[in-house]
């Protein structure tokens, strides 16, 4: 038997066959079983894809065990340090990083794209003034469909290159859009002469009698780092709940609006994005550091529903690098703005507690990269409940280079799973009169 093959035998009809062994430039070998219910008739049960790849793809490469988290090669630690989230934007999407003239003139088509149609404003200002700020990011951005639909031809490389650029442009403006309605404000629209970061900012908080950004262009430095370092956190991380969300809907070659939409819904619940806004929430609930035992104890118990927020990852079992960056972040925006956060203090004590803990450790949970990232954007003024629209905004690049990559794909299929069907066996219908 060849290295490179896998065989696997059906122990009770005695059938075997082989399949290819791929081996990725990095990573775990792969098992090619798109052929076992040709050969053996089986099909494979894996919920949740824990040890299913979906796809093959070159944009970010993660080393759960080792800690390692790599977009196009680069490790995300020199990407927090030295990059903006535009560069790591462009990065993802076309695979390199841009001299500065791409990065000049990717900005000025940002900087382009990123008004909004009126109409699309107007539509905003139907949503109820209580409505959480995700629920006007699903209609919202599922409504860009709308205003882009005909004009599409998605076999045309150039017009999947706009889409995705106009999602990243739009995609600030929109949230901070949202925020603005939740509070009563007017819209404020976006500034070519600002980059990324500071215009969101300055969409977000401006007011006619405090403008965020004074007349000399001023705006908090530590503040603009921070955001681009979290928005840079969570670009992308390959095959996530969201992003597969994004390649699904995709794959049976939907408008590209409606599949983010769909990525930012799979994004809202707190197993995956919410759980920024949850931990806070948790953090807020616990209270005192006196408190921990209880809330661990609570976390441990297999009836009480109640888990950590910020804790535990899929992929990660021994750290989660994004959280080791967030954690020093935490301690330098907090030092930069006066106001103590006790939450802060309290999460360095409920992270410690867990740390000694017996069950964290033998399960391997660790504080992720969302443990810190909701205190950092509660010392930027970012209301709580935009926290998961801070991450849509970041992994907004992570979903259009997949679905750029997927587009690009010459055969790419209809993702379609199979099942273990456990219902009933055929049955007869039984006549209304009949039934018990
Ligand atoms: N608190 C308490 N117990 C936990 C936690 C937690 N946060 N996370 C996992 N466990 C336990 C779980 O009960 C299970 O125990 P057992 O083996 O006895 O049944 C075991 O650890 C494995 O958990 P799992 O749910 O099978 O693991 P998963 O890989 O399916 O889920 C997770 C990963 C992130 C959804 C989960 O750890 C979790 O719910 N964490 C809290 C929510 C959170 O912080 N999510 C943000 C993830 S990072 C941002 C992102 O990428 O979206």
């Amino acid at each position: 038997m060849s290295q490179d093959t896998v065989s696997i035998k059906n122990n009770n009809t005695g059938q075997e066959a082989e399949f290819s062994l791929l081996q990725g430039t990095l990573g775990t070998p792969t098992v090619d079983i798109g052929s076992l219910n040709n050969n053996l008739g089986l099909f494979t049960y894996d919920p949740g894809f824990v040890s299913t790849a979906s796809c093959k793809s070159k944009i970010t490469y993660i080393n759960g065990g080792k800690g390692v988290l790599l977009y196009r090669g680069y490790p995300i630690e020199q990407l927090a340090k030295q990059s903006s989230f535009l560069e790591v934007s462009y990065l993802l999407m076309n695979g390199e990083l841009p001299n500065e003239k791409e990065l000049f003139s990717f900005t000025d088509e940002i900087n382009n794209h990123s008004m909004l149609h009126e109409a699309l404003s107007g539509s905003l200002r139907g949503f109820h003034y209580d409505a959480h700020p995700m629920a006007m990011m699903v209609g919202v951005v599922g409504s860009l469909s709308a205003f882009y639909h005909g004009q599409l031809d998605m076999e045309d490389p150039e017009h999947r290159r706009i889409s995705a650029l106009r999602m990243l442009a739009k995609m600030p403006t929109i949230a901070a859009a949202c925020y603005r309605h939740s509070v009563g404000y007017p819209i404020v629209y976006p500034r070519f002469d600002l980059e990324y970061c500071e215009n969101f900012l300055n969409m977000m908080f401006s007011r006619p009698s405090e403008t965020y950004i004074d007349k000399n262009n001023y705006i908090d430095p530590v503040t603009v780092k921070a955001l681009n370092l979290l928005f840079i956190l969570h670009a992308d991380h390959e095959q996530n709940a969201s992003t597969s969300t994004v390649r699904l809907a995709s794959s049976t070659g939907a408008n590209p609006y409606a599949c983010i939409a769909a990525g930012i819904s799979a994004l809202w619940g707190p197993a995956h994005g919410g759980a920024n806004e949850a931990v806070l929430k948790m953090l807020a609930e616990i209270g005192t550091v006196e408190n921990i035992p209880k809330y661990l104890a609570k976390a441990k118990d297999k009836n009480d529903p109640f888990r950590l927020m910020g804790f535990g990852h899929r992929v990660y079992k021994n750290f989660d690098p994004r959280a080791t960056i967030t954690r020093e972040t935490c301690h330098e925006v907090l030092a930069h703005f006066p106001s103590n956060d006790p939450l802060f203090e309290l999460a360095l004590a409920l992270e410690e507690h867990a740390l000694k803990d017996e069950y964290f450790i033998e399960k391997k949970l660790y504080p992720n990269v969302d443990f810190y990232s909701g205190i950092i954007y509660r010392a930027l003024k970012i209301p709580e409940n935009m926290f998961t629209v801070m991450f849509v905004i970041a992994r907004t690049a992570g979903w259009v280079s997949h679905w750029l990559e997927m587009m690009a794909e010459p055969n790419h299929r209809i993702s379609r799973p199979r099942q273990l069907y456990t219902g009933y066996d055929k049955r007869d219908y039984l006549p209304r009169e009949s039934r018990k």
